[in-house]
């Protein structure tokens, strides 16, 4: 063994008995000629080295640097000088002999939790970076969460499945990796969006709890909260229904929470239609740590709940820009009521922002005093003013913000107005954590492009049963794009749900359709004709003709939860070998060209288009 002990586990309690370390130079700190300090590093913590005596002499014919490898021997021995932030802060190692294993080139920036380095250079160097503590302790944190997940699914029944990678395409909605298939030249494999067809089929096999830490493969754009190869805590079961499958990943997720972060998430976890989620917050994946929802002032063009439907409250004014929108959104915003000009100002700039895209924004001051004023005073009275304000929740002390335009986008303007001003108001607590169920997604999604309904989630996900006749008995063609919304697709709910944690979706999944007729149809009404259906996905149609149970499932994010859970917006930092936002891995220099040798054998010959 190269060591007695780790660098983080020595304590007083070892004073005066000889340990053997063994890690990486930190710092090397000259206090005289007869005295060196060294900071030793491994997994485990930091313990300070004392070189005195002999030990100097040799330290001057061996000079250490950064980041070299070495083991130390030595005594224990209570510091005089005592480091509270350090747990070794008490003790140090009086070095009576040392080897350096190994030497190190200078590092290109300081491993320590405030590095020098760069996003791209610590990328580059990714495995110097994973020796920062700030890093290592998003991996802990990860393989807390993976074992938290594993342990509650064993304890449930599940079993832990491995299915394939090189497979054909599964549609999550993205674009598929594809690797070209020597043996069978001009054919390709897909790389899994996730293993949906496969958890499927396992079901059928008669495997009722299944699930897999898995990689799932997309090729879309990234984001912050995207990769092109991501973790998913996937999972299916048979004999369930919604209500089932709710309850056992609560208590999954609620588990989780309470052996990584010692949180008990003890009351049930909130429920909102997808309805909801899309009127009283903008999207489909509200942050509900706080209030603020949005109101909307005009009737919606969709065919979506009308039941905030406040039409009167700014009709008949005269004022243009509301009564021609599309749809106006209000939010009140606590305790802002005092904004100066200035503050108004900058913020309507902020919502004429290319990003956000309105055209201005209204406000209503409710002032502490009882009185309104607003920028629209010349149309509103301050008793409509009043009204407005009291609809959209606003106390006194309160700044309601008004949006109007077409809907789509401005209910996008009014939901980040609201996360903006939730943020700049410290609502969004990093250590806040709020749960939401979201259901009831609409089953189909118009495609504008192909004038065609899509699947909002998947195909295999069912629609709920009181609308299966719905969806059997009308023709998916849509005759008048512009009507799409009359289409009785339009109105077909999923069997689906979604779950989000502060604003972010973690995890989505739904009860799926299990007779080959309903997937038939859901295929032909995705535009799929029985060829294309039997080409794609003949073996998931042939197997639900040999006893396929009624199932469902859903996948968590895992990348996204351990960011979460630990604080952070960046999916990145809690994968060892992430990749950057142009989806390179910057330290392998991936993607590449292979060789010429490699094209022959795949029989491929190269014509890039530009
Ligand atoms: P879905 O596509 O909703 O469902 O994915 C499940 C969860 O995976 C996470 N996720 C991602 N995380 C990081 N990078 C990405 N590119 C990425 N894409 C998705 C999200 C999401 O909620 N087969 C279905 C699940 C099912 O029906 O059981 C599926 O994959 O947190």
């Amino acid at each position: 063994m190269y060591r007695t002990h780790t660098c983080g586990e020595l304590r007083l309690e070892n004073k005066n008995s000889e340990a053997t370390l063994a890690g990486w130079v930190q710092t090397v700190r000259k206090i005289s000629a007869s005295l060196y300090f060294v900071d030793l590093r491994d997994r485990y913590g930091i313990t300070q080295l004392c070189f005195t005596g002999d030990s100097i002499r040799l330290l001057d014919e061996n000079p250490l640097g950064r980041e070299f490898v070495l083991q130390a021997t030595g005594m224990v021995n209570e510091r005089s000088n005592k480091n509270a932030n350090l747990p070794t802060g008490d003790i140090e190692l009086l070095v009576t002999s040392f080897k350096i294993l190994n030497k190190s080139a200078v590092p290109p920036f300081t491993i320590q939790d405030d590095t020098d380095g760069g996003d791209d250079l610590r990328m580059k160097y990714r495995f110097l970076d994973l020796r920062r503590n700030a890093v290592k302790k998003n991996l802990e944190l990860r393989y807390a969460v993976n074992r938290a997940a594993r342990n509650y699914l064993h304890q449930k029944q599940f079993m832990d499945i491995e299915t394939p990678f090189l497979i054909k395409s599964t549609p999550e909605g993205a674009r598929d990796f594809v690797v070209p298939s020597r043996m069978n030249p001009g054919q390709f494999y897909a790389l899994p969006q996730s293993p949906q067809t496969f958890k499927q089929l396992l079901m059928v096999s008669g495997y009722d709890r299944y699930y897999q830490i898995v990689k799932c493969f997309r090729d879309e754009d990234l984001r912050a909260d995207r990769q092109p190869e991501f973790t998913q805590i996937d999972c299916e079961m048979a004999f369930v229904e919604q209500e089932d499958i709710l309850n056992m990943f609560e208590g999954m997720v609620k588990h989780i929470f309470k052996e990584v972060k010692g949180i008990d998430y003890t009351e049930k976890v909130e429920r909102m239609t997808w309805e909801d989620a899309m009127w009283q917050f903008g999207n489909d994946k509200p942050d509900i740590r706080f209030g603020m929802k949005l109101l909307n002032l005009k009737k919606p063009a969709t065919v979506y709940s009308d039941k905030q439907d406040q039409p009167a409250l700014i009709s008949g004014a005269d004022f243009k820009v509301f009564d021609e929108a599309e749809t106006v959104l209000a939010v009140a915003i606590p305790g802002c009521s005092e904004y100066t000009r200035k503050q108004t100002d900058e913020l309507t700039e902020w919502v004429k922002r290319p990003q956000i895209g309105m055209k201005g924004l209204v406000f209503i001051k409710c002032n502490t005093d009882g009185t309104y004023k607003s920028s629209v005073d010349k149309f509103y009275s301050e008793e409509r003013l009043k009204a407005i304000a009291d609809a959209a929740g606003a106390a006194p002390g309160d700044l309601v913000l008004l949006l109007a335009g077409a809907e789509e986008r401005t209910r996008k303007a009014a939901s980040e107005l609201r996360l903006e001003m939730a943020e700049r108001l410290g609502l969004r607590k990093k250590e806040e954590f709020k749960l939401l169920w979201v259901l009831d997604f609409p089953l189909f999604e118009y495609d504008e492009e192909g004038n065609r309904w899509v699947a909002r989630h998947h195909p295999f996900t069912s629609p709920k049963p009181s609308q299966i006749e719905t969806m059997i008995n009308n023709n998916p063609v849509i005759e008048n794009a512009a009507e799409y919304l009359k289409h009785p697709y339009a109105t077909i709910k999923a069997n689906a749900y979604d779950m989000v944690l502060n604003g972010n979706e973690i995890g989505g999944g739904s009860i799926r359709i299990f007779q080959r007729e309903l997937q038939e149809k859901m295929f032909a009404a995705l535009g799929m004709d029985k060829e294309e259906q039997l080409h794609k996905f003949g073996f998931l149609l042939g197997a639900f003709e040999y006893g396929a149970p009624p199932h469902g499932g859903i996948a968590f994010g895992f990348d996204r939860l351990c960011a979460i859970l630990g604080g952070s917006e960046s999916i990145r930092d809690f994968i060892a070998f992430p990749k950057n936002n142009a989806g390179r891995d910057v330290m392998l220099d991936a993607p590449a060209t292979i060789d010429d040798k490699q094209f022959e054998e795949l029989q491929i010959k190269l014509d890039l288009k530009n």
